[in-house]
């Protein structure tokens, strides 16, 4: 074997402690995320309340900790109200973000009974884009107070007695995208947000805020975007968002597999500019990343621009995921984890059938796309501190980035059990890598199991009727060589999870 690559990981040198929200995920009112995705009243699956129970399964196998809801796009010409109460009495209404028809079928008391059910908690956006402070204050009450006033006991008489309690709120999303329903400038959303956000703490002290950050990295008011809207509302809020996707369209693989590189400079920009309206307002409050939309995403766009409008839930943004989409969906978990000290919350985008690690069919199965694996194993297994890669690595350049490490590594360390869990992955397409990690500071330690997701093909998919055609094993080749060095052996094109047991 020609590569070889090393890190070192100590326990003392921790990033911070990973906070499990990062694990989130997100259900949008768009395509079959929730009509054919979550909810499917003739299903043969369906429980009485129309949930799908073979998705509530795999929902509940990756431990999604938190999942925001109900957009994206959605929620900012989006009337809640439309969403609770007497199904009867709910209208149909032409959703105007993604030109479908939205039968409210499905609403907020819905969603909060199906986080129940698969084990998560909700982070609630509320509509900045055709409305504003007023049914922010609404929605807040409607949810979170005890009862007594107009909205609480309305959702009282809609059958829940005890408050929601939702903790964590979005004030609207991408505003500053100009396909965003009621888009605005900075200043005007940031003086907006504030408002929305100060009002809602009137009715509930105790929620945290996200602030719409830029949607994505090349937009062209990014990073000053993020100044302006920091400055408007610091006081107010606890986070800023963060949104990217990463697609292939070109089939440029090594560029595709390097665009982690450009996520990581994208969160240290975010929070350097944080960190400067805290400079500036002489604040003691640090302001938080929540990364609540990021995945690989391009796979529907040909299929997607040529939809008819007007029906009702469309098979929309349905990317079917490949071996290579799963590669880059580990390098992402592992850019999160490297900044966990900042970044406390973040969204898979989606959860189910849009842009997501689960698919379904309409009356028929459900099962797992590639990038599921990834996902599920830095949920379980990324849980405590993330520590400091010191990574020594050969290096690629890619079309757009120079001096790419063909290994991309970082490692937890969940004291509570005693374990170090190690997730890799080897970009390069030709070559294994041998991969010394050296654990030294913890003293004696032993491998529990090496698990890979690798295939020949790097376009390989799973289907319906193919299931299992990409999926991990645990027979990856990690050996001890030394009281507390492992030698791994990264296959080309890998996912790797490396996990350790520590000696009491
Ligand atoms: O996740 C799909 C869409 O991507 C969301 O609705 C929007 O916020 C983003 O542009």
């Amino acid at each position: 074997m020609g590569q070889q690559a090393k890190m070192i990981v100590d326990k003392d040198f921790v990033v911070g402690k990973v906070d499990e929200r990062i694990y989130g995920s997100f259900i949008e009112h768009l395509g079959r995320a929730v009509y054919g995705g979550i909810y499917e009243k003739e299903h043969p699956e369906a429980d009485e309340q129309g949930f799908r129970s073979d998705v509530l399964e795999l929902v509940r196998g990756l431990q999604v900790p938190i999942v925001r809801y109900p957009g994206g796009n959605f929620v900012s010409g989006y009337n809640w109200e439309d969403g609770v109460g007497p199904l009867s009495e709910r209208p149909k209404r032409l959703e105007l973000a993604w030109r479908t028809i939205e039968p409210n079928w499905f609403g907020f008391n819905e969603f909060m009974d199906w986080c129940g059910k698969a084990g998560t908690e909700a982070m609630m956006a509320v509509n900045l884009g055709t409305r504003g402070i007023d049914d922010a204050r609404n929605l807040i009450e409607y949810s979170n107070h005890p009862s007594g006033t107009y909205w609480s006991d309305l959702r009282r008489s809609h059958g829940y007695n005890d408050p929601h309690r939702v903790k964590t709120w979005c004030l609207g999303n991408e505003m500053d995208g100009p396909w965003q329903i009621g888009s605005k400038t900075a200043v005007e959303y940031g003086r907006l947000a504030n408002e929305a956000g100060k009002t809602m703490r009137l009715v509930d002290p105790s929620i945290e805020l996200v602030a719409c950050g830029s949607s994505s990295r090349s937009m062209a008011t990014f990073p000053e975007w993020e100044a302006t809207v920091l400055d408007l509302t610091y006081d107010t809020v606890d986070y800023i968002s963060i949104h990217q996707y990463y697609g292939n369209p070109k089939s440029d693989t090594p560029n595709f597999l390097a665009q982690s590189v450009g996520m990581d400079a994208f969160i240290h920009t975010v929070i350097s500019t944080a960190d400067y309206v805290q400079a500036k307002k002489r604040s003691k409050k640090k302001i938080n990343l929540s990364f609540d939309e990021w995945n690989v995403w391009f796979h529907s766009h040909d299929h997607d621009s040529k939809l008819e409008p007007w029906s009702i839930a469309p098979p929309q943004l349905e990317d079917v995921y490949t071996h290579e989409d799963a590669l880059v969906v580990g390098c992402m978990l592992i850019s999160l984890l490297k900044r966990a000290d900042r970044v406390k919350m973040a969204c898979m985008a989606q959860l189910v059938n849009v842009i997501a690690p689960i698919m379904t069919r309409n009356g028929g199965g459900a099962w797992k796309q590639t990038i599921y694996y990834p996902y599920m194993h830095a949920s379980l297994f990324g849980r405590g501190q993330a520590l400091v890669p010191l990574l020594q690595s050969p290096k690629y350049d890619s079309s757009e980035y120079t001096d790419v490490p063909y290994v991309e590594s970082v490692a937890v360390h969940n004291v509570e059990i005693g374990e170090v869990t190690v997730f890799a992955v080897n970009r390069s397409l030709d070559e294994a890598i041998s991969f010394e990690i050296d654990l030294r500071s913890f003293g004696p330690v032993t491998i529990l199991e090496h698990i890979v997701l690798e295939h020949d093909d790097l376009k390989a998919r799973n289907t319906e009727w193919q299931p299992d055609n990409v999926k991990p094993h645990a027979s990856g080749r990690s050996a001890m060589t030394g009281s507390g060095s492992i030698e791994a052996v990264l296959s080309k094109a890998s996912w790797n999870v490396i996990r350790v047991k520590l000696q009491p």
